[in-house]
This record gives C-alpha cells, structure tokens and sequence, in this order.
C-alpha cells in the first residue's frame, strides 16, 4: 500500500510511521509512504522527509486566488503519488469538497483529544481548560466536517495536576504515535469497510 502523509509541523507522527516501516520492513509493515506534503515551508516534518530520501510537495493557501483552488491544487499534488491511503498527522488544514471527492474513505487523521470531545485546532488546550481528567487522541477517517468522521481507534491519557498543554500534549503523541502507526498498518494490511460510523477492519 502507498501512503502519503501530510503534516504541518514538527512532524513525529511522521517519524513514528518512517521508524516502524524501516524497522519492519515496508512488506511486513503493509505500506510504505511514497511522498510526504505540507502547507507551509520549512517545517521540520518536511526535514524529516528529506532525511528519508522522500519527495515533498507545500500547497500553501496563500499561493491560491480561492480555497476551492488550495483544495483542488492539494488534491492534484496528493493524487500525483497515486497513494492507496492518506494520513493526515499534524496536518493543520481542513480540506474542502474536492479534495474528499477523491480522498474520502481513505483520508486518516489522528487528533489529540477523545473524539467528539475537544475537536479542532486546540484539542489539548481545550481539554486542560475544562478539567477534563482523562483525555487521549483519536484516530478517525475524515468527512465534511471537522474532526467529525468515523472512529478507528482511541488512546486514554491521564490529565495530571501538574500539566500544562505542552506536557500534557507531548504525554498524548507519546501513545498517538503508537496509535497511528498500529492503526495504518492493520487498514493497510488487512483493509477495511466503513459502514456508517463503524470502521470495520478484516
Ligand atoms: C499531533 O498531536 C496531532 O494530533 C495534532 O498536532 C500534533 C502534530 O504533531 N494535530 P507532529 O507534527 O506529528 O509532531
């Protein structure tokens, strides 16, 4: 399977997925990334990229006269690699009508908080700020909405006193990272059916 991941910032989750599949070996792991994309330039989860030897694409919305055309042109750039899956980890971005016309139901995202909890841009602020006592993140398929499509998996992670949304935020990639890269390789692997809110993996 080839995946194309799209990131926006640091870039670990990305990290976790190249780590796994060199460990692993991409037949065993089920998929391998073909390309990685951003919406910015000079982030370090394109570094990341380069360091691995992958082509790398930045769509940046302001290169676009309309949304619709960032959309249509991100759509493009992500179809160029012919990927089977598309794993949006970090990527901070909603992607428009276009883009899940020829993505939908194989566009994965993984969000740092319990779906449908704390979506959005600041899952991990939000939570903190409500007292939450036990938050997580949330691996799901994307639809028209935001942080909204079906579930694959989740990770609970203890909100402790002490946490600020950095300690707490880098407490949850910690088993979001392990989430995403176990998650991609059992939808690669085995395939999978969405069947309304359900995913099921063969
Ligand atoms: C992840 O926690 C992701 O869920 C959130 O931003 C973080 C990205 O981290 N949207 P990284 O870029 O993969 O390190």
């Amino acid at each position: 399977r080839r995946l194309v991941v799209l990131v926006s910032g640091s870039g670990t989750n990305l990290q976790a997925l190249l780590d796994e599949i060199a460990a692993t070996g991409t037949e065993e792991y089920g998929a391998e990334i073909v390309a990685v994309g951003a919406d910015r330039e000079g982030i370090e989860g394109l570094a990341r990229a380069e360091r691995a030897g992958l082509p790398t694409f930045v769509c940046r919305v302001r290169d676009y006269p309309t949304r619709e055309e960032w959309d249509a042109a991100l759509a493009e750039a992500v179809a160029a690699h012919e990927p089977d899956l598309v794993v949006s980890a970090g990527f901070m971005k909603i992607v428009g009508k276009e883009f899940l016309a020829r993505f939908g139901g194989r566009f994965v995202n993984t969000h740092p908080a319990l779906l449908p909890s704390f979506p959005g841009a600041h899952g991990v602020r939000d939570a903190l700020a409500y007292g939450a006592r036990v938050t997580g993140c949330t691996v799901h398929f994307v639809d028209d909405g935001v942080d909204t499509g079906p579930i694959i998996a989740q990770g609970v992670v203890e909100v402790r006193d002490e946490d600020d949304e950095s300690a707490l935020h880098e407490r949850i990639k910690e088993v979001e990272r392990r989430l995403l890269v176990e998650v991609v390789g059992r939808l690669a692997r085995n395939g999978y059916r969405i069947e309304g809110r359900k995913v099921v993996i063969q």
